[in-house]
Formats: C-alpha cells, structure tokens, sequence
C-alpha cells in the first residue's frame, strides 16, 4: 500500500477550543480541513511506533472520518489503533479505554453537546495517555502547526471494516475494533453497589433515562436495563442517531425538556437522568424536583463514601469557577481540599493525577471523579442510584437535608446565543475595563466586595491561565460572572452565571429566578448587556 504526502497550505482558524476544535460539519468536510488538522495533532504527539484509541459519538461525519484518521495514524507509523466497533466510543469510554490500555493517547470524533448532522457540527479533540483533554500548552502547539502545515501523509488503503470487533491491519498498523461498552460498563461494577442498585430496582423504584439519541443508549441500556434490572423501557431515545433525531443533544431543561414534564408530572418515575451528545454530561431529576448540575456535585460529595469506589473517602473536589459553591461547604465541613479551576475539563487532569481532587463538576452538567479523565455522565447517575438505594430517601428529601445542614446556593445560568462577536468583545472590554472602579459600590442594595477577571494558577505545574472570565463578587456571598463560550460555532454566546447563598433555615424553598433576582438586574446593570448586544433577555436558561 502506498503512503502519499499530499500537498497542502494552512486553513486559518484551525484553533482548538473549551474542548478540541469544533466547526460546523461542512467546514469540517471541506477540503483538507479534518486532514491539517489530523496532520498537526500528530505532528506535535508524534504517532510512530505509538497507540491511540479511537472513537466518537456517531454522529454525522463520524464513520467517514474514522477512516480518514486511521488512513493518516497508518501512513504517520502508528503501531496500533483501539477503535470502538462502527467507530463508537462515548467520551467517558474513550478516556477509560486510553488509561487501561497505557496508549499514547486517543482522537475523539464529537463536538459533545452541540447537534449534529450534515448542517451542524462536528469536533475533532485529542486526550492524552491519562485520558485527559490536551492540555492548552498542547493545544496551542498544534493550532501553531496548522499556520505552518504544507503537507500531510494519508495511506492508499480501502475502508476498515469497523462493524467487526476484532483485529484487522491496516498497511502496517493493527485495528482493534473492540466492543464500545463492555469495559465501561466493567468499569462500573468496581466502583457502585450494583447488588444494592438491582435490589432497589427489583423493589418497584422507577427510572426514566434519556439519552436523546445520542451514544448513551446502548451503555444505558446494558447498564441499568441488562445488568441492574431496570425496567426495560427505562432507557427512551437510546438508538444513537447521526443527526441525534433531529434533537439538540443537551441535557439540561430547556433541551430535555420532555424529560422534565414526565418528571414534574403526575405519574413520575422516582428518577429521571438525560445525558448528552457524547455521554460526558447529565442532568439527574428527582419526582417533582430538578437538581442544579452544582448542587448535584455537592450531594455527590457529600454522599460518595455510600458507594464502594469512594468508601475511604475523597482526596479533595474541584469545580469550575463559575460553579456555585456549595460544594465547598461540603469540603469545609468534611476537612478535604476544594480547588477553583477554570471552565474546561482539561484543568481538572493535573489535580487528578496528582491526587489532590477525587470528585470534579461544572455547573455545565458535567461530573466525574478520578476513574476516567473526563467527566462521565453515566457515571453520575450510577452515583446518585448508589446514593438513593443506600439511603432509601427521596431526591426531594436528600436535597432538601443538604440545604438544611449546609444552605442553599441559588444558582443559574443565563446564555446569550449567536451574538455578533464584534458586540460580544465589546461588552466584554467594556466591563474588563470597569472592574478597577466596582469594589464598594452599592447595587440593587448589594455592596460590591471585589471584582476581577480569573487567573488561575496550576498548583501542580504551576502554569498560568489568565482571562477565564469576569467575576463580581458582593459582601452578603451573592455573586455573578460573564464569560464568552470557548465551544459555539456560530458569533458569540455570552454566559452569565448568577448566584447568591442563603444560610437557611428560612427561604431555602425558593424559585431560583426570584432568589437570584436583584443579582440578574445588577449583572445587566454592571454589563450593560443590552446596551452592547441589544439582548435583554437569554436564550437558555438553566
Ligand atoms: C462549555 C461549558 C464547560 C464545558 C465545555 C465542554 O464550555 O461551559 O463547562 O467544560 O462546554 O463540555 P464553554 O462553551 O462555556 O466554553
Ligand atoms: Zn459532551
């Protein structure tokens, strides 16, 4: 077989973003483009002689890429590639499949929560062999290599027959096409109490999971239906389409929202978990209550020594910046270590390593503790059934015992979608530019107590990521922050993450939006939102 160096030139823009690069699919297909891209990856990894996994979320674009990326990894002396039967690989999977196996690392094919289909999107984003995202040093050196890139090698070879699990070649490289689900899910059964799950189960509790379409399905299937009895039937939407049914694979209220009304409805299920594109996020629903991705990291913590993978307890947690803190109450209150680190998975990876955190979240919908290097949707739902088959207590009755011992952090997002990016750094300039002036100011009767853009630095490797988002901060703990997302493809979405802490035991029963009301005008009153972008009000809000 043949390797061909093709010529080529730099295509502008090539720049990995919250997580991997990610464009609309038909820029993705456009000439050369996934090729440069690939190209750079492994001109900065180096693939000769090594390992990769790789895999994806299956939708559109995703088989067709697969062959292109083993055709490059053959042509650029990759020894082997681990591949998920059809090129299937849930992100969680994908990192747990890079870790057991010590490979040098893994392509994931997914552009996550974001939808997909001929018109939508696609992502392409390396991890390394911890099965973590590349972390910004790396992904810069490749964005610096797509500016210089004039050529790359690909293999004249016929397609891989990824629909059979087994070991094909590839010029001189092994494919292992390997069974997408049956080491996650064995994964699993170290960590959770699958007997106490299954009885709980077998007792009549009732679960509805949405996988919208996306990889979830067959993991969730055989997961909770196969092996812990749930139901069959639990597990809706769990066919993964390549346009993810036309839905938009993101597991919060406004897109699962279906989801919401069985859970908030008459005859709801004791448990309702939606999980996203590529299996990485969730959303957990008790009867009649919605758990804020942030208070479902703190009870996670509070409560993850129930389950046999936490029994000794945590090193410590982390959350993203723009995460409400209350998982720090839990950390304070159980002596462990809580770090702050920007928004994106990747500064989550050297706190891991090093195990100094134990359990991560993000406001984002996303959780996961050190067994992969990604947040891990399923994960969070096994926990929580660990959690609810231990304690015997509803959702409703577990949260509202935590605010009662820790308070209650109102919490939510507000995102601006599609704003004109222009208007966007503008706003965001402005309001960088007004933060000397803020401290003692008073707003909405709130005192101002201090306001800065985060800087964060790595405690392990103490590398520096300055810019991660604007924070004002009042005296009574209420606070919000502005960021631009790292992750759209489509001009700016501007997210606002509004919060304010009430200690109990009064008003912890309230509607976020009012609780967190004086705190939304103050935001749009400092920001001046409006005034920039001419929104006045969100798209989402979660
Ligand atoms: C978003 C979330 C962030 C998450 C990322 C990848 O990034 O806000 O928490 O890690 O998706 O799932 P953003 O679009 O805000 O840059
Ligand atoms: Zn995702």
């Amino acid at each position: 077989m043949t390797i061909h160096s093709v010529q080529t030139a730099p295509i502008a823009g090539q720049k990995p973003g919250t997580s991997g690069l990610r464009k609309k699919t038909p820029v993705f297909m456009g000439r050369h483009y996934l090729e440069n891209y690939v190209q750079s990856i492994f001109d900065v990894v180096g693939a000769d002689g090594k390992t990769f996994v790789l895999g994806g979320d299956g939708r559109y674009f995703n088989d067709r890429a697969a062959q292109v990326i083993l055709r490059m990894a053959a042509a650029n002396g990759a020894a082997r590639v681990i591949v998920g039967q059809g090129a299937i690989l849930s992100t969680p999977a994908a990192s747990h499949l890079i870790r057991a196996n010590k490979t040098d690392g893994g392509i994931i094919m997914s552009a996550s929560h974001n939808p997909g289909g001929p018109d939508e999107d696609f992502g392409v984003k390396f991890n390394m062999p911890n099965g973590g995202p590349a972390p910004e040093a790396v992904t810069e050196a490749m964005f610096e290599r797509t500016k210089v890139i004039s050529e790359y090698r690909i293999l004249e070879a016929q397609d891989v027959d990824l629909s059979v699990i087994g070991s094909h070649r590839l010029g001189g490289m092994v494919v292992d096409v390997v069974d997408p689900v049956a080491d996650y899910a064995a994964l699993m059964e170290t960590l959770f109490d699958f007997g106490a799950i299954r009885a709980m189960f077998a007792g009549g509790f009732r679960m509805r999971m949405d996988a919208m379409c996306a990889v979830t399905g067959p993991y969730a299937v055989e997961i909770l239906e196969n092996r812990l009895g749930a139901a069959k039937g639990t597990v809706v939407n769990r066919v993964p389409l390549p346009d993810f049914g036309g839905m938009h694979p993101d597991p919060n209220p406004t897109w699962a929202h279906a989801l919401m009304a069985e859970m908030m409805g008459d005859d709801a299920p004791d448990f309702g978990a939606a999980s996203d594109g590529d299996g990485d996020r969730n959303m957990v629903v008790g009867r009649g209550i919605y758990v804020s991705p942030s208070d479902s990291l703190a009870v996670l913590a509070a409560n993850a020594h129930l389950a046999p993978g936490y029994a000794k307890g945590l090193a410590g947690v982390a959350r993203s910046m723009p995460t409400s803190a209350a998982v720090d109450r839990v950390a304070q209150a159980l002596g462990i270590a809580a770090y702050e680190t920007p928004t994106g998975w990747k500064f989550f990876g050297n706190l891991l390593d090093a195990g100094r955190a134990t359990l991560c979240g993000e406001e984002s919908f996303g959780t996961g503790s050190d067994h992969v290097r990604e947040k891990d949707g399923l994960w969070a739902v096994l926990l929580w059934l660990n959690i609810l088959a231990v304690r015997k207590e509803s959702v409703a009755d577990i949260l509202a015992a935590h605010w009662a011992r820790f308070g209650r952090n109102y919490y939510s997002r507000h995102d601006f979608e599609a704003i004109d990016s222009a208007k966007a750094d503008a706003m965001m300039a402005a309001l960088r530019g007004a933060l000397a002036g803020l401290a003692g100011q008073v707003i909405e009767g709130m005192t101002v107590a201090g306001a800065d853009d985060f800087a964060y630095t790595d405690p392990v490797d103490a590398s520096v990521s300055a810019k991660q988002g604007v924070r004002v901060m009042f005296a009574d703990g209420s606070r919000f922050v502005l960021r631009l997302s790292g992750t759209g493809t489509e001009g700016a979405t501007l997210r606002l993450y509004l919060e304010r802490y009430a200690a109990g035991p009064e008003g912890l029963d309230l509607d976020p939006q009012a609780a967190l009301a004086p705190v939304i005008r103050a935001a749009h009153a400092v920001a001046r939102i409006s005034e920039f972008t001419g929104r006045d009000a969100p798209d989402v809000v979660t």
